[in-house]
């Protein structure tokens, strides 16, 4: 007797009837999972590189970097050992470090575009990089044959866990990383290229303050479409502690920063640091409840309209620092409102009462701007020529006054995000989130417009082993933890098992066949209005439907049962049941130990875009046990 995915749009109810145990009730897909054993004894994988022409995967590991080719998932993946010397390794115990943390961790992998690929690790606290040569696949020597390395300080964090984020941008590295053995200095940099081009943030708590670093892009203008000459950006998103708030507990706000790409610094002002780094607060609140997500966990960046910078969206994976519980939400933030806000009033940080009455003016050019044609025009062919007084603005008014603000297209209690990835369906009319959690699960969400339904979820690894990498390619999904790495197909209505889920893609126009028993393309677009709900009533009620009918389950004594009733809004599920003590609600499940009194009706109501869902379940005894 089981009950597996009994699902009602958002609201999936499923039952794992064994021995008070429970789990997620979808199983995988048939996909390629290379557990702990794969790896040569390799682990602590942190990061991943794909070479797209190829297929090969690079994957940095402590001491050590791996090279798996994804299309060939059952050969034997190649490594390289790059570990730290003995000496070294007890100096850096010496220096009150475990002997855990005092190993090589390679949290840098980019190609350089010659053949080579470089490689940063942490090097016992000291870190380092070497150049990796893909084709023969092993590390460049030096003159005295050995490994040729260089300092990799400010390429790559000290401490193996440390919050980082790196990108290359035209072949030049610019990194957001702690800079000292202390970890207690904060940079975001451009780490390679010519020594006077090495610029960095000025080291002030209104630039950065206690930074959690998370992701990075790079933003090119297209050649054939950039009439004003407006130069490239590279955009940094991060967590730290709020300054412009007088409080007397640690706020943290989430922010996304910007730099551009032509910024060599200033001449006497903001000498070897960016003349162009302005900083603004993004906010994914939900409204109507009022609750604030602030914390940002992982940033995926996507162009809606490939090849069209301008299209390009930030999904920011978000969690609160004020919930006990685990929480999680997705806000999605347009380029295009975030250069409106980078293009909008200064924030006074230093309010004294002559500029909290008339705030400093503005000088001209606008501090902060990037090059463009009409600024060098003027003369600005550099950032060295920009007059003092707007270096000075700018060293004084990192801050935009205004916030870049979304409302959540998902929230769920209960789960806890690691990483997130987004595909865009054919016709880009809906979303499919692939989203990673601590626990080793995969999870899909279909958004179409603001409606969030949960389509999937995977479990891959153990619960052990969060989900750290997301990488999206020909259909497919490379997802990573620490000791593991899967492969899922991503793409295709043909992944939905059952009419259940397949009715809960009907936004990504897919239709389930009952000839076939398959989920299929639809022929047809859906029509407007309710369309989940019309193709889960055309599924068939034994399919384990739930609503509109109750769904009766029978039941012995004494087992437990956990009723999930998944959340997706950010208002809460309530659960009606028998007055019984043998209840726990964990979140918005339901936990049942089945007693005499336990018996009745079970009703799960969510409020999901103004109106109320119900799921029933309705418990019969079986026989005395
Ligand atoms: C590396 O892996 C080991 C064993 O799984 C674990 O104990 C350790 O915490 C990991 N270190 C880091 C920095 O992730
Ligand atoms: C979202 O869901 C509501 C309620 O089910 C529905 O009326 C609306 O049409 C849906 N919107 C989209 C874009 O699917």
């Amino acid at each position: 007797m089981t009950l597996g995915g009994v699902m009602l749009m958002l609201l999936p109810v499923g039952c794992l009837l064994s021995g008070g145990s429970w789990a997620a009730t979808l199983g995988g897909l048939g996909d390629t999972i290379l557990g702990p054993n794969t790896f040569l004894g390799a682990a602590n994988f942190s990061t991943f590189l794909l070479d797209r022409s190829t297929g090969m995967l690079f994957l940095g590991a402590r001491d050590a970097i791996l090279a798996v080719d994804t299309n060939k998932l059952n050969e034997r993946p190649r490594k390289i050992v790059w570990d730290v010397p003995e000496d070294k390794r007890r100096s850096c115990v010496g220096k009150g470090k475990t002997e855990v943390d005092c190993n090589n961790y390679i949290r840098l992998l980019e190609f350089l575009g010659d053949g080579r690929i470089y490689v940063c690790g942490t090097y016992a606290f000291d870190p380092q990089c070497v150049f990796l040569e893909v084709s023969s696949f092993t590390l460049e020597k030096a003159e005295d044959g050995g490994v040729k390395m260089e300092t990799g300080k400010g390429k790559c964090p000290f401490e193996p866990s440390q919050h980082y984020t790196a990108v290359m941008a035209g072949g030049t590295l610019y990194t957001a990383a702690t800079s000292n053995f202390l970890g207690t200095l904060f940079d975001i940099s451009r780490a390679t290229g010519s020594e006077q081009e090495r610029i960095r943030t000025e080291r002030s708590i209104n630039w950065l303050s206690d930074p959690e670093f998370v992701s990075s892009a790079f933003i090119e203008e297209t050649a054939d479409n950039n009439p004003t000459g407006d130069d490239d950006k590279i955009y940094f998103f991060f967590t730290e502690v709020a300054k412009e708030y007088d409080l007397y507990t640690k706020v943290k706000v989430p922010r996304v920063a910007r730099v551009c790409k032509s910024d060599v610094g200033g001449m006497k002002t903001l000498q070897r640091r960016w003349t162009t780094f302005l900083k603004a607060q993004l906010v994914c609140e939900d409204k109507p409840s009022g609750q604030r997500y602030n914390i940002l966990t992982d940033v995926f960046t996507m162009q809606h309209t490939p090849g069209d910078p301008s299209s390009t969206h930030f999904y920011g994976l978000f969690t609160s620092q004020w919930e006990r519980e685990e929480l999680s939400a997705v806000c999605v933030f347009s380029l295009s409102d975030i250069s409106k806000v980078l293009d909008g009033p200064f924030k006074e940080l230093k309010k004294t009462c002559e500029t909290w009455i008339n705030p400093e003016p503005v000088p001209t050019p606008r501090p902060g701007q990037c090059l463009n044609n009409a600024l060098k025009a003027e003369g600005f062919e550099s950032s060295l020529k920009l007059p003092d007084k707007v270096l000075t603005f700018v060293r004084d008014h990192p801050l935009m006054e205004n916030s870049v603000t979304a409302a959540p297209v998902l929230v769920r209690k209960g789960v806890r995000y690691t990483k997130l990835a987004v595909t865009l369906t054919e016709e880009r009319r809906g979303a499919v989130l692939h989203l990673g959690t601590d626990r080793g699960e995969l999870h899909w969400v279909a958004v179409v417009g603001q409606n969030a339904t949960l389509l999937q979820e995977i479990p891959l690894f153990t619960s052990q082993e969060p989900v750290n990498n997301i990488l999206l390619h020909q259909g497919r999904a490379l997802v990573g933890s620490p000791l593991s790495l899967a492969r899922v197909q991503t793409k295709g209505c043909s992944l939905y098992p059952s009419c259940e889920v397949c009715a809960r893609a009907r936004g990504l126009d897919c239709e389930w066949s009952a000839e076939e028993k398959a989920c299929r393309p639809a022929k047809a677009e859906p029509g407007p209005g309710d369309m989940v709900d019309d193709a889960l009533r055309k599924c068939h009620a034994e399919e384990g439907r739930c609503a509109p009918s109750i769904r009766e389950l029978r039941v012995s004594l004494g087992l437990r049962l956990l009723l999930p009733c998944v959340q997706l809004s950010p208002r809460p599920c309530s659960w009606e049941h028998p007055p019984d003590r043998h209840t726990r609600q964990h979140h918005s499940d339901l936990e049942v130990t089945v007693t005499k009194d336990s018996l009745g009706k079970y009703v799960c109501t969510c409020q999901v875009h103004g109106q109320k869902t119900h799921c029933f379940l309705s418990f019969t005894r079986k026989n005395r046990l």
